[in-house]
């Protein structure tokens, strides 16, 4: 599947990474971490604008997975990718399928970029950004899953607000997946798997597909281990796996 041109190069100087420059986005925090080596910083310099989806730019007001992956079979979004790590298992092993990654970390997407060259993938769009600005892009039932796993769970009550998962963005993600396509959400903050549960099942196109603690305790097998799962295993907390089927509901219009 071939990627089209791109946007502009983006550096550690650009305003991409400067989190004051943007005020409107929803982001919080930094965009570009530690120094890159020469390959990660080439990576971003050179293959980044190929594969990417400006959302500054007026070519991705609109963006339909199926003009940007020709013959591809089905269309997964994974928001905040981290490393990439999940991001790269799922490509490389649905090759039939196009995905779209977001997330604003400048290390992190130039580490996802470095796995895409080692494998040689095609099936993969990077959005730098913060996602809230892509979903309402994105056509209506036109994604066949998507992932948000271990999302910054921000505790303190008064930033519950910035939690990418909520009613509203549960939401988004019922009107983007086709019914019968799965939405998977992993978190190791009790709080927020309680928040994030209470925003999905108030959501009637959502239906939870665990039949037992197992369910959601135990890791599914073709759901790979993230950077931050490792780091948080590490650290004696257990991660939470929720998996729900968009279901069509009574009344609902044909996209
Ligand atoms: C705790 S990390 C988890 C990363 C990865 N999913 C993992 O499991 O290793 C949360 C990630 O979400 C990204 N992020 C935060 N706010 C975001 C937003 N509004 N849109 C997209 N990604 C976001 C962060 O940059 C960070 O990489």
């Amino acid at each position: 599947m071939a990627a089209s041109p791109g946007s502009a190069p983006i550096s550690s100087t650009s305003s991409v990474a400067s989190p004051d420059a943007r005020p409107r986005r929803l982001i919080y925090g930094r965009r570009l971490g530690p120094r890159l080596s020469p390959r990660r910083r080439r990576l971003l310099e050179e293959r980044l604008p190929q594969l990417r989806l400006d959302l500054d730019s007026a070519e991705w007001a609109q963006i339909d997975p199926r003009a940007l992956f020709p013959g591809a079979q089905a269309f997964e979004l994974e928001i905040g990718f981290g490393g990439g790590e999940h991001l790269l298992w799922q490509a490389e092993r649905h090759p039939e399928h196009g995905f779209i990654g977001v997330e604003p970390y400048l290390g992190g997407v130039a580490k996802l970029l470095a796995g895409l060259e080692a494998r040689g993938l095609n099936n993969v769009r990077i959005v730098v950004d913060d996602a809230r600005l892509l979903l309402p892009r994105l056509p209506t039932a036109s994604l066949a899953r998507i992932y948000v796993l271990f999302p910054d769970p921000w505790p303190k009550r008064r930033h519950h607000k910035r939690r990418i998962v909520n009613r509203e963005t549960v939401a988004e993600f019922a009107r983007l997946l086709h019914p019968g396509g799965e939405l998977r959400l992993a978190t190791d903050d009790p709080d927020y798997a309680r928040w994030m549960l209470a925003a999905v099942l108030a959501e009637p196109r959502f239906c939870w597909l665990a039949e037992s603690a197992r369910d959601w305790r135990e890791q599914p097998e073709d759901w790979p281990e993230t950077r931050y799962e490792a780091k948080a295993r590490r650290a004696g907390r257990r991660p939470v796996f929720l998996r729900l089927v968009r279901q069509a509901v009574e009344g609902e219009a044909d996209p």
